[in-house]
């Protein structure tokens, strides 16, 4: 395990102390660097340093391109434009180290050798509820962040911070209790799936809310099964567990069709925090921090107002007595920073409870309990819509169902593989199993190319294409390198010849190839996980470039030629394999 600076990282030092050296105020100073289509690399510092110093641009340029020898990475270096350094690195720097990282088994990225401790709080359905869209959203992007993070080296906490508390469970636990039946497994060919969970519940929760809207009677039992279920109840907690059970399974079935792996025990929904809640209340009242507003219990903020101008608090109590979502969140965060001794909190959560986490957080920093080492942040993403631009839902108006989206993506993704599968010999299994890589992978790669904040559009056809910024594509580029070494005859090996001359094709193939661990640590940073998307999807274009152009298995320069050629393939299919990986995506073998 050696971590590989990339000749960017190595350049970037270079050019730093170059700059110091022309201008000794400049210690520190960021020489902006850059890959450039005209040369390797393009620093561009020097002009703000130039501008700063009153000096002419272009002198000062040539000054820091005196300062800056050749030496193994420094090839030529060029004044260019107003005052920018185009600079070149050689071949056998490019080739060395790509055969540095090859020879590591994470390809040079390094591990931190600070870790710290993260809780990412993601993948937080919604007992008796059907998961939507937005669900689907906050598991893949969380999923993605925490193997970033953890391959990052850092010690990641997962939490799903499920809605399993809550008024509705006093109607819900009412109801099952008078209707003793309406859960029970009915037997059938599938009545234990996750699907017939999923329908049993729904059917139960649209009687008792029948029930509860008709009948105030009714609607009394249920409020008093609210106060058995806080008080703990046994039976009634026993009524409610059944309710978090049947959901699992249905959950369970929708994260094993998406590939995300989901631990019971990192399941820690709302309920997890009731026996804090009222000692957060309490700690919150007496710090000042919350104060009784018309029965409720409030913090106010100065910023924060409704469109009349009025304060728009936080509630932590509610006139009821009973407690929100908030006072879950805020005795959360004592759990994540006092006993889990987090020092960054992430919350993958829909933009559209932005303001519910600002409150959250500021009323946490007043209590104390984010104290100044401790990063908190919620990564707000944006909505999933249709292909009409409108919040995606079906034509009945009715939000679609996550496992029907993806058993669809799935048929689709199985068309497209079976059609490139038959010419090529796959058997129907792995017909089968490749259509669900592949449209699996379709659905989270949309998902994690698009920006965070971004809404985008639902669009299977886009997705599954195999033209165009999608998985496929990149899943494609890997498989290609696989029958690269499959046709490869007996004794073609792939070696790194740091002697041999780099055409074009090659050139951008390995600078890209050496930039794959700053692409990793720049979304360990920004938790931006498009960007590792959108590094592969380069990736894999700039191979299927040298592809066409460098023939590998018949290279015209004889045998060193094929296997520095064999070395690139095999370095460009672990990295597409890592890479995708890391998002949570396969990569089949053959397609
Ligand atoms: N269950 C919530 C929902 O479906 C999301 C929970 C987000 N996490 C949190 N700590 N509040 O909207």
């Amino acid at each position: 395990m050696a971590s590989v600076p990339s000749l960017s990282a190595s350049l970037q030092q270079r050019v730093s102390a170059a700059l110091a050296a022309a201008v000794p105020s400049a210690v520190g100073a960021d020489p902006l660097l850059r890959r450039s289509d005209r040369a390797d690399f393009q620093a561009n510092g020097v002009l703000g340093l130039a501008k700063r110093a009153k000096a002419n641009p272009r002198e000062l340029a040539a000054q820091v391109a005196a300062a800056l020898p050749a030496d193994e990475v420094v090839g030529e270096v060029e004044v260019s434009g107003p005052g920018f350094l185009n600079i070149t690195v050689p071949d056998a720097a490019i080739t060395a180290n790509l055969a540095r990282r090859l020879a590591d088994d994470r390809l040079g990225v390094p591990a931190k050798p600070d870790p710290g401790i993260t809780v990412v709080d993601y993948a937080q359905p919604n007992v008796a509820k059907e998961m939507h869209v937005g669900h689907l959203r906050s598991s893949v992007i969380g999923d993605a962040l925490v193997r970033i993070l953890e391959f990052g080296g850092e010690q990641v906490v997962r939490r799903h911070h499920i809605g399993d508390w809550g008024t509705q469970f006093g109607m819900l636990i009412q109801y099952l209790l008078e209707h003793p039946h309406e859960l029970d497994h009915t037997g059938g060919a599938d009545a234990d799936s996750g699907e017939a969970s999923m329908s049993r519940l729904d059917r139960l929760y649209k009687s008792a809310r029948a029930l509860f809207d008709a009948d105030e009677a009714f609607k009394d039992r249920a409020r008093r099964k609210v106060v058995d279920l806080q008080a703990g109840d046994p039976e009634t907690l026993a009524t409610w567990q059944r309710f978090v059970d049947e959901s699992k399974i249905y959950f369970y079935s929708v994260y094993d069709k998406l590939d995300i792996e989901i631990r019971d025990a990192d399941i820690v929904g709302e309920s997890g925090y009731n026996d804090m809640l009222v000692e957060t209340c309490h700690l919150l009242e007496k710090a000042g921090v919350a104060v009784w507003s018309n029965g409720a219990l409030c913090v106010f903020f100065d910023d924060i107002k409704g469109k009349d101008g009025e304060p728009v608090p936080l509630i932590v109590r509610k006139t009821d007595g009973g407690f929100g979502y908030a006072a879950t969140d805020l005795s959360a965060i004592r759990n994540r920073t006092q006993d889990l001794h987090a020092d960054t909190l992430l919350y993958v959560v829909d933009v559209r409870q932005s303001l519910h986490f600002r409150m959250v957080f500021e009323t946490a920093r007043r209590a104390g309990w984010l104290t100044d080492g401790v990063t908190a942040r919620h990564l707000p993403f944006g909505t999933v819509l249709g292909k009409d631009g409108k919040p995606f839902k079906t034509r009945a108006g009715k939000s679609v169902r996550l496992e029907d989206l993806l058993d669809e993506a799935v048929a689709r993704a199985t068309a497209v593989v079976r059609e490139k599968g038959e010419k090529i010999g796959l058997t129907e299994q792995e017909i089968t199993d490749n259509g669900r890589q592949v449209g699996i992978g379709a659905v989270k790669y949309a998902d994690l190319s698009t920006s965070l904040g971004r809404d985008y559009v639902f669009d299977l056809d886009r997705m599954v294409s195999l033209n165009g910024d999608t998985s496929v594509y990149i899943q494609y580029a890997y498989a290609r390198t696989r029958s690269i070494f499959r046709k490869a005859a007996e004794g073609q090996r792939p070696v790194a010849h740091p002697e041999l001359p780099l055409a074009p094709a090659e050139r951008a193939l390995g600078l890209h190839l050496d930039a794959f661990a700053d692409a990793v640590a720049e979304v360990a940073e920004t938790y931006e996980p498009h960007r590792l998307a959108s590094y592969l999807f380069q990736l894999a274009s700039l191979f299927t470039t040298f592809y066409e152009q460098c023939p590998v298995l018949t290279a015209e320069g004889g045998e060193p030629q094929v296997e520095q050629r064999l070395f690139l393939c095999d370095l460009t299919g672990r990295t597409l394999r890592q890479g995708l990986a890391l998002l949570g995506i396969r990569t089949p073998e053959r397609l």
